[in-house]
């Protein structure tokens, strides 16, 4: 099949690489120039395990073309995937500016049937609104159908997760779009809901919702085991047992970051006050997570004392692992508070520390065991792989004072006790030496 998409952030590489691997003939657009020549290159505009290697495997193969000509790529698909951003504005509606010059875009272009599907995290009746456009900027009588395709991909496993999603959501009120649909997915072995476009849009707000107060309710429970001398991970493998919980997004930390949780959440809040619903469940969500970085800062200055003037090594700046994305992560909040009072940042992390040096005036570390150098106090912020490796009598040998802040629960209790750390992490006990 002939596809367009328009939009090379995650959602967007990711779509155009995956359906390039199934056989189909992909043109990716992006209006960045410089982004469009580095991926002609065989650059990556963002680190994602995997990615690399499928964009150049199917652009050798001829099946993945990118351009900075939109329209290009318009005319070139059959089905158009619109991936493009759509940031928060300041009162955290979602901008939907860039959809809707996509919109026009396309009506400006086609002269033959097309199927237009909306990827990209929308609020609900955005569906609605790409057509109106389209309508409104159509040049002549041409048919065409709006489809929303919600993408639930997740950043560090993008590739796995759009060719191994856990399921299809194609919102679609028409037969013959949902027929191309089908067709395309045909090759992935995942479930299809097909619903109307509302639903889908809708599907989309309620998972990440759900997900991310999942996460709140877990942090909310750690802040009761601390004060009761609980282990959240025990009562979060306790909970995640029962089937019909599950274990995954149970895990207490220092919040939840990124491009999507943080924005998805108060704009599906806003959303529905336009609606007339007061979504409170949310609105604690939230509440709960702004909550977790200022707990942490807390921590750190009760057991570290005045940080004026103390160093302060970091592990882990990117909101998660395997990404280099810096978007909402908590560690900035953190890093910044702790500088205002005057400590000072070496900070160490694997892939994010370029994207990093654009926003935080840190020193930055060759390895995890430099930034543990002299420092009063190791504080892990992103649980890396690697973090979960290290050669800790090392670390302890390196530090000024044998203080761990574990804002992931990277470490277990008994090897902390077996090292003579002094241990503080997310609802467990504190350990100490
Ligand atoms: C999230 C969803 O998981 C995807 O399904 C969705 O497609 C995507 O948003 C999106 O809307 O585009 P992502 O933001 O890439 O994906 O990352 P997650 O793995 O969901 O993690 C989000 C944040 O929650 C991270 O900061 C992570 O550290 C935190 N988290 C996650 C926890 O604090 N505890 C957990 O148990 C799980």
């Amino acid at each position: 099949m002939k596809i367009c998409v328009i939009g090379t952030g995650y959602v967007g590489l990711a779509t155009a690489a995956v359906f390039a691997e199934l056989g189909n003939d992909v043109v990716a657009a992006d209006m960045d120039k410089g982004k469009i020549d580095n991926l002609n290159k065989g650059i990556m505009p963002i680190f994602e395990p995997g990615l690399k290697e499928i964009v150049e495997r199917n652009a050798k193969h001829n099946r993945l073309h990118f351009t900075h000509d939109n329209k290009a790529a318009i005319k070139h698909g059959d089905v158009i995937f619109i991936c493009v951003g759509t940031p928060p504005k300041d009162n955290w509606e979602t901008e939907l500016l860039y959809v809707e010059n996509v919109a026009k875009e396309i009506a400006s272009v086609i002269d033959s049937y097309k199927v237009i599907v909306h990827k990209s995290t929308v609020p609900v009746e955005t569906g609605d609104k790409i057509r109106s456009v389209i309508k409104q900027h159509l040049k002549h009588e041409i048919e065409f159908d709006v489809v929303s395709n919600p993408e639930f991909l997740r950043e560090g496993t993008a590739i796995k997760d759009t060719l191994e999603p856990d399921r299809i959501v194609i919102g679609s009120e028409s037969d013959r779009a949902s027929e191309v649909m089908k067709k395309l997915y045909s090759h992935i072995k995942a479930p299809i809901i097909i619903t109307d476009i509302r639903s889908a849009e809708l599907i989309k707000h309620a998972s990440n919702s759900f997900l991310a107060t999942k996460i709140s309710f877990i942090n909310a429970l750690g802040q009761i085991c601390e004060r009761t001398g609980a282990d959240v991970e025990k009562v979060a493998e306790g909970m995640g047992l029962d089937k019909r919980i599950g274990r995954a997004f149970l895990n207490a930390g220092i919040g939840y970051g990124g491009s999507c949780f943080p924005k998805d959440i108060q704009a599906f809040i806003n959303i529905s006050k336009n609606l007339g619903y007061d979504f409170s469940i949310l609105k604690a969500t939230h509440d709960i997570n702004e909550s977790q970085s200022k707990q942490y800062i807390d921590k750190v200055k009760k057991y570290l004392g005045d940080v004026h003037g103390k160093t302060i090594g970091v592990l882990g700046l990117s909101f998660k692992p395997n990404t280099d994305d810096m978007r909402f992560a908590p560690s900035i909040p953190i890093i910044e508070a702790l500088q205002r009072e005057g400590a000072i940042i070496r900070a160490y992390d694997p892939e994010a520390m370029g994207k990093a040096g654009q926003l935080l005036k840190i020193q930055f570390c060759k390895s995890p065991y430099d930034a543990a150098a002299d420092a009063d106090a190791l504080l892990t912020l992103t649980e890396w792989n690697e973090f979960k490796r290290l050669d800790l009598r090392k670390i302890k040998s390196l530090l000024k004072n044998p203080l761990i802040i574990d804002g992931r629960n990277i470490y277990s209790l008994e090897e902390m006790k077996k090292h003579g750390f002094h241990y503080i992490s997310i609802g467990r006990k504190e350990i100490t030496p």
